[in-house]
């Protein structure tokens, strides 16, 4: 175990399930102290709160020292160059870099440059690894297991690395996953279901925000008729089987993919879903440095 966190689908089920099971030992209480004064430099060149902050989280847990990178006040703003930046990184001597980018795949020209282990925090439309483990994590704690359940990920498909990395790995698990949403985001092979049908049908809806910052075009639905066409409200969410739950990877468009009153609702995981993302973090960086 240990080194690079990409893609999922560079790991097994089996070492995907044993990062969910240390996840899970670090939700119920478990200590773990012996990476405790490596050094990881977080290297967000894009927004974030959850990933960026719960990997703050987890590595103050686990003892590390961390180093926050900030872009906007870096030499990135005299020119200086994405490989350039992490390779400063690198050659610092630092134990683990964790990076979000906007380019799809930016790790491929580090990878065979930086001997410093990388975790993927999200790139572009491409991959978003630790929020489809923490999703998983979410999912498992709900009904036990993954395998057999049904999904419907509604929304932003086509600009959502989240739904691209979940659709590829919750079949790998062998869940049945649906796509839901505006005809423009859909893409072919992910296999499309009517959003009511979506709600009737699936186990888990996991609603995604309209990725605007991604988009070539603009976005030609209100917001209000984006709402009342796929947006999960207190009369639709009626549709959905007792036993279901909602989901989201946030941040929520509050009354825009869902009502304001559903989000802390009963039915609700996304709060769960950021806690989650805190253990599933420290089970990631004890994986990416080799932890016994
Ligand atoms: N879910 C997620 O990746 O959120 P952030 O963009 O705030 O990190």
């Amino acid at each position: 175990m240990g080194g690079n966190l990409l893609r999922l689908r560079d790991l097994s089920l089996a070492e995907i399930e044993a990062i969910l099971d240390q996840a899970q030992d670090f939700c119920d209480g478990e200590k773990y102290q012996k990476l405790a004064g490596k050094i990881v430099c977080n290297l967000f060149f894009e927004p974030s709160t959850r990933t960026l902050y719960s990997f703050q989280v987890a590595q103050e847990r686990l003892g590390l020292k961390v180093i926050s990178f900030n872009p906007g006040s870096s030499s990135l703003q005299k020119d200086e160059s994405f490989y350039d930046t992490v390779k400063t990184f690198d050659s610092f001597g630092a134990d683990l870099l964790v990076i979000r980018h906007s380019q799809n795949e930016y790790y491929n020209e580090l990878v065979d440059k930086v001997s410093t282990p990388i975790i993927n925090g999200g790139d572009g439309t491409g991959q978003h690894p630790t929020q489809s483990l923490l999703d998983l994590l979410t999912i498992r704690q709900e009904f036990g297991h993954l395998d057999g359940l049904s999904v419907a990920i509604i929304g932003d498909i086509a600009h959502s690395r989240v739904a691209h990395t979940n659709f590829e790995i919750m079949k790998r698990f062998g869940m049945q996953v649906y796509t839901s949403g505006p005809p423009e985001y859909m893409e072919e092979g992910m296999n499309f279901i009517p959003f009511e049908q979506a709600l009737i049908r699936c186990d888990i809806i996991m609603a995604l925000r309209i990725q605007h910052e991604r988009h070539q075009m603009k976005f030609n639905m209100s917001l209000e008729e984006y709402h009342q066409t796929y947006g999960l409200n207190a009369q639709n969410v009626d549709l959905m089987r007792k036993s279901a739950i909602i989901m989201h990877p946030a941040p929520v468009n509050r009354n825009v993919e869902i009502a304001d009153e559903l989000v802390e609702s009963s039915r609700s995981r996304i709060f769960k879903q950021m806690q989650n993302g805190v253990f599933v973090r420290m089970a990631v960086i004890r994986y990416a440095l080799g932890g016994d």
